[in-house]
């Protein structure tokens, strides 16, 4: 959503409280509460028939409706139909990582004073953990449905936000699984999954609330040295959109069934993505097949007519929107320009009716055309199903697996809590409450700061060193390391907030801001016992000098860690869990942003240029930590059990002949050609527990192609999360799905699986298999 919609946002919030004191409160000024509910007007037509197929009576509500009624409905606050008792919607809430108020559908209050608030989304992809992604999407739905039925939330959530998170110093990275395209595919699917929990087949499946992956696509920059995402043309290769920027959507919509896809503000090689038929209309709808509408991010239309001026009328715009596939506009654009684009024959009623068909068709499988919620699938969730306990232990498990140990010095960690008199807790995230939430947040529950965390096992000294996180000019640093001194040991808290790294604003460097660096050499000084630096922050900071600093024992990336942070911050530090968390991007260097155009889509590192690439797949140069990296307090070993050496990939016989030798070497069969059904590499590795504590561990699997035209160096294929005890072992089976993971995108964007050697990486491991293509004989 956009810093101008947010303007508007306090318009349509008004509004949307209108419209529901309408709908709740004065039933009788529209008829019924509920469209289809008892005493409707309609209650007798087809459209309000339940046991009715939902594409049929999507047709026959949109086809009752004059064109006044229909371009009322093509906006996110959406207009009531009262002569059939339909009742007025706020299309547009948000659920990120909680129910969240950031759109104008939900309200905080009365019967729901908050909801349970989880990590941010980066925090929540360092678990590698996908059964706790879904498991956060189902309980986010239980409280959302119960809202809803309370009259404080909408059923459409524009979450989760899957783009790629391409460059360190995005605003935004914070809201993403990160930069690797399997992980934020795996992410998409298992949170849209438990959101959605769709049930009943195909295209009439019921919903439980629609979530919708945004934004599509190839956004990843919001205001960098005065380039914003209104006006930013982001230039990509085929190559980069088929195996990088495309890849979480392709997951959502295909795997993750979603609902709905939100287009973004920027152009795409000159298009902006809200007016492009071959983005919407052919991808989406046409190849991934989205059983769900097309959204605009908030005023994208005007977006591209006021300020990219990419049409030259305001009726160009709706027709390009509509044509392009869009169905829904967050904003007011359609239904301002909407009826004229109609009268100059720009648009046809039936490119109106098509994208209404879409909205509705959603509308109608969530329930909205059955009467009344509390009869219906989820209707009896209400207040008592938001913040329960065990919600709220789901939020501090969450915070648990978000933890990644960067750096453990002989065993620094854990301290021992019964051996310290008092520890200074310090840092200006010491005592961090909404900073923990990051953006797109709700009301939380209830929050436990890291000082209150950590006041659970030691008399902690606080100081805050710095008054804030820019912590610049006079700063309270000498009384911060006075602690220190009188302390056993230190604990510092530093990092980033909302007014560094957010919507709307980039950063320009990945140091830690102001004299936070200071202020952790400073306090490492001058203790005499451990020092642990607890990072809080969503975006990678370039924490090198506490790295190589032997006064610092131990760094730990909290990231923002929800409602619960403290618990889990004071659980890792004083032993009590056992981190196993992993950075879900590369924390590069400051000297790369210095060398790299934030404005560079580019995935591929280009010599020519000196252009270094992106994302452990691409770059190869220095880092600080790199992608998966995150410490144990056991030691877990590797061994490879059982893997194929060889694989043949069938081709399919009648079109592969006359486009493919198999018998030349340096070949690859493209994926279309390939019989991919169920063809698929097993990889048994056995994970042994060789430490004394419990821990849990994720096995990742990286594949090396064979020499391919920018082909990734290496590729993550597959994760998966075991917890085992001190001296256990287990055995992981896991799968490589060949015409998914094992291809290369060419330079026209087309999959190829290479045949010859492929490497699969786990550990120090190495495995050889062979590829082979097999023609089958006719
Ligand atoms: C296939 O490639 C091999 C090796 O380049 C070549 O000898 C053979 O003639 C090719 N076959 C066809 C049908 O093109
Ligand atoms: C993954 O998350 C779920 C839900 O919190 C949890 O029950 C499970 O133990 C986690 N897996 C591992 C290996 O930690």
């Amino acid at each position: 959503m956009s810093l101008m919609g947010r303007s508007c946002s306090y318009l349509l919030l008004h509004l949307a409280i209108v419209v529901a004191a309408l709908v709740r409160g004065g039933g009788a000024a529209t008829g019924a509460a509920f469209a289809c509910g008892a005493g409707s007007p309609a209650a007798g037509l087809p459209f309000c028939q339940r046991g009715q197929p939902i594409r049929a009576r999507a047709r026959d509500l949109v086809d009752r409706l004059t064109v006044a009624e229909k371009v009322a409905l093509l906006v996110n606050t959406a207009a009531g139909v009262p002569r059939l008792g339909i009742p007025g919607y706020q299309w547009w809430s948000e659920a990120l990582h909680g129910v969240s108020n950031a759109g104008p559908g939900v309200r905080f209050g009365g019967a729901f004073p908050g909801a349970t608030s989880f990590p941010q989304v980066i925090s929540s992809a360092a678990s590698f953990n996908a059964t706790l992604w879904e498991l956060m999407g189902q309980v986010v739905s239980d409280e959302a449905r119960a809202m809803y039925n309370g009259g404080q939330a909408g059923l459409t959530f524009w979450s989760p936000n899957v783009n790629i998170y391409r460059d360190p110093r995005w605003g935004r990275g914070q809201e993403t699984p990160g930069e690797d395209p399997a992980v934020s595919a795996r992410y998409a699917a298992a949170y849209v999954r438990g959101l959605q929990q769709a049930n009943g087949g195909g295209n009439h499946a019921r919903l439980k609330v629609a979530a919708c992956c945004k934004h599509y696509t190839a956004y990843d920059l919001d205001n960098w040295k005065g380039i914003d995402r209104f006006h930013f043309n982001a230039k990509v290769s085929k190559q980069d959109l088929e195996d990088t920027y495309d890849v979480p959507f392709k997951a959502c919509v295909v795997e993750g069934k979603v609902a709905s896809v939100m287009c973004s503000y920027n152009q795409v090689n000159g298009v902006p993505s809200c007016a492009d038929p071959n983005l919407l209309r052919h991808t989406v709808r046409g190849q991934w097949r989205l059983n769900g509408y097309i959204v605009s991010d908030c005023d994208s239309v005007g977006v591209f007519y006021d300020a990219q001026h990419y049409t030259s009328t305001p009726e160009d715009a709706v027709a390009y929107a509509l044509k392009a596939g869009l169905d829904l506009d967050c904003g007011q654009f359609l239904a301002q320009h909407t009826e004229s684009a109609l009268k100059k024959g720009k648009v046809s009623e039936a490119d109106v009716d098509a994208a209404l068909t879409h909205t509705v068709a959603v509308q109608m499988r969530l329930g909205m055309f059955d009467g009344e919620p509390s009869q219906q699938q989820f209707g009896n969730l209400g207040p008592q199903h938001v913040c329960t306990q065990a919600n709220r232990n789901l939020a501090i498990e969450a915070a648990r697996q978000a933890m990644v140990l960067l750096k453990n010095d002989a065993g620094a960690l854990p301290l021992s809590p019964s051996r310290l008199r008092t520890v200074a807790v310090v840092g200006p995230n010491s005592d961090a409450t909404v900073t923990m939430i990051g953006n797109y947040a709700g009301v939380p529950c209830a929050y436990t700061s890291p000082l209150k965390g950590i006041g659970g096992y030691v008399n902690p000294l606080h100081q805050v060193g710095c008054n804030n996180v820019a912590c610049s000019g006079e700063q309270p640093i000498g009384a911060a390391v006075e602690a220190a001194r009188r302390a056993d040991a230190a604990i510092v808290v530093v990092g980033l907030d909302q007014s560094v790294e957010s919507e709307g604003r980039d950063r320009e460097g990945l140091l830690l801001p102001g004299r936070q660096q200071e202020l952790v050499s400073e306090v490492a000084k001058a203790c005499r016992g451990p020092t642990v630096l607890v990072l809080m922050c969503g975006g990678p900071v370039d924490v090198s000098f506490a790295k190589d600093d032997p006064n610092i024992a131990a760094i730990l990336w909290a990231g923002y860690p929800g409602q619960a942070g403290g618990t889990a911050i004071a659980e890792v530090i004083f032993g009590a869990h056992n981190p196993g968390g992993k950075l879900p991007v590369t924390w590069y260097p400051q000297e790369y942003v210095e060398k790299v155009k934030m404005t560079n889509m580019a995935m591929r590192a280009d010599p020519s240029t000196g252009y270094p690439g992106r994302s452990y797949r691409f770059y190869d140069g220095p880092v600080v930590y790199s992608f998966g990296h995150g410490l144990s307090y056991t030691k877990f070993t590797h061994a490879l059990a059982d893997v194929p050496a060889q694989l043949s990939v069938q081709l399919d016989g009648l079109r592969a002949e006359p486009l493919f030798n198999a018998s030349e070497p340096g070949r690859a069969v493209p994926v279309t050609h390939a019989r991919c059904d169920g063809l698929s590499v097993p990889v048994h590795v056995d994970v042994t527990n060789a430490g004394d504590r419990d821990g849990s561990h994720t096995v990742l699997v990286y594949w090396r192609p064979p020499a391919g035209d920018g082909a990734p160096s290496k590729q993550l294929v597959a994760f998966e999360k075991v917890q085992l005890a001190a001296g256990e072992q287990v055995r992981v089976v896991l799968g490589v799905d060949v015409c998914r993971d094992l291809t290369v995108a060419d330079g026209d964007g087309i999959r190829r699986i290479p045949l010859g050697e492929h490497s699969l990486h786990v550990g120090d491991l190495t495995h050889t298999i062979s590829l082979q293509a097999e023609s089958l004989s006719r």
